[in-house]
């Protein structure tokens, strides 16, 4: 039966109550358990962040000139993201609500300058890496243009021949991943940033996951090949800060390397009753708590305290790997350098090897192509690690021992 709106209001106390034992059947994240969908560094994080969203949660940052305390944190969370970025003087950006809005803007913004270059855009082509987000054939979607997903090299990075190969005439943007979400991996960003300049197309780097990780763990000592703003040919970048920035959800960062470029995201429309509107992302009411939360915790942790995070992690993905390189049956796709690790097996049927970790009580992610189990590490992964490497060992000896009654039915990304 459809739920109705009660007639009479109820007490706090009876809801909050309510609420946290219909929140009772989610997955407990905080003891390190899920591998994808929450970042939680620290219950000292978390309430920096709530506290941070709720004194600025009524405030709406579609009115800077009601606001300009919002205005104010947006421009020094965006600074804060141009400076770790590389990104060179006269940068510019804004915060979104996430990813998905960051690309959307950016591919948005490649269309457009397409299109004031008096190009027909209908069907216009944006060639991605097969590994890249599908947040970009969202926005391709919504857009009326046409994705192109061009397969990947061996070592699962974009094959950068192969991407030039498919520019045509109806071409107008390049994508590369920094690092790509199913395996963790950065793309040659440097060599498909020349390409796509050479080719006159607007080139989006995705950092939506490495954004705001990649900078501390190259700080500290990793070796990362370039892949932020400092790049010469990159138009625009998204970094979340909802993911590896550890803020409140809604919150990521859409950065463009000049105004000029930036200018092609802008709305600016006065036609109908109520006057001009001027805003730069897709949201109309946008929340001043995902803004307030993100300048928060961004300040509260700092440098040393992401440069921290980003050893923890990276140290967790090392020994993770490390151990997986040593299970008989398994191998890592590609080398992860990251937080993010994915692994397969030519022998074992790896979902079956999945579904015996779920029984367990650890919800993880998958890759499909090649198959493989898939991880997004945080610092609340470091304590349980090893219990997550005992419990693979097991299920890959009952898997091998014909035990594969585990595997689930399907195993989704999102919905
Ligand atoms: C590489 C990459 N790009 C884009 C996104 C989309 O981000 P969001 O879920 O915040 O919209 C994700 C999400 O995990 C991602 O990993």
């Amino acid at each position: 039966m459809r739920k109705t709106l009660p007639n009479s209001g109820a007490d706090w106390d009876q809801l909050k109550a309510q609420m946290e034992e219909i929140g009772s059947g989610d997955m407990d994240w905080r003891n390190g358990r899920t591998g994808m969908y929450v970042f939680y560094a620290g219950d000292d994080v978390l309430k920096v962040a709530k506290e941070a969203y709720t004194m600025f949660m009524s405030e709406n940052a579609l009115g800077p000139m009601a606001f300009p305390s919002l205005k104010r944190m947006e421009d020094d969370v965006v600074n804060m993201g141009l400076s770790l970025l590389n990104a060179p003087e006269g940068a510019t950006g804004n915060m979104t609500s996430g990813g998905s809005e960051s690309i959307f803007l950016a591919v948005k913004s490649a269309r457009d300058r397409a299109r004031s270059r008096g190009i027909d855009t209908n069907d216009a082509e944006v060639i991605v890496p097969r590994s890249a987000h599908l947040a970009f054939d969202r926005a391709c979607h919504y857009l009326n243009l046409k994705i192109v997903r061009i397969p990947i090299t061996d070592e699962q990075v974009a094959d950068v021949r192969a991407m030039e190969k498919a520019i045509n005439d109806r071409s107008i943007m390049m994508v590369g991943s920094a690092p790509c979400y199913p395996f963790g991996l950065i793309d040659p960003i440097a060599e498909l940033a020349a390409t796509a300049k050479k080719h006159d197309l607007w080139f989006h780097v995705d950092a939506c996951v490495g954004g705001y990780f990649a900078p501390f763990a190259r700080m500290n000592g990793v070796d990362l090949p370039p892949f932020d703003l400092g790049v010469d040919g990159v138009c625009s970048l998204s970094a979340d800060l909802h993911k590896y920035g550890y803020a409140a959800k809604g919150a990521s960062t859409v950065l463009y390397p000049s105004e000029e470029l930036h200018a092609h995201q802008i709305f600016d429309c006065s036609d109908w009753s109520a006057g001009r509107m001027v805003t730069p992302t897709a949201a109309g009411t946008r929340p001043g708590g995902a803004i307030a939360a993100a300048w928060a915790v961004m300040n509260y942790l700092g440098v040393e305290g992401y440069r921290k995070n980003a050893q923890t992690v990276v140290e967790t993905r090392q020994k993770l790997q490390d151990a997986v390189s040593e299970i008989d049956g398994l191998h890592v796709h590609g080398s992860p350098q990251l937080g993010l690790i994915a692994f397969g097996s030519d022998e074992l049927d790896i979902f079956s090897v999945y579904g015996k970790i779920f029984e367990k009580q650890w919800f993880t992610s998958i890759t499909t192509e090649p198959p493989g189990i898939h991880l997004m590490l945080t610092p609340a992964h470091a304590p349980v690690i090893d219990d997550y490497i005992a419990v693979l060992k097991q299920a890959v000896e009952d898997v091998r021992a014909g035990d594969s009654d585990a595997k689930p039915k399907q195993v989704r990304y999102g919905g």
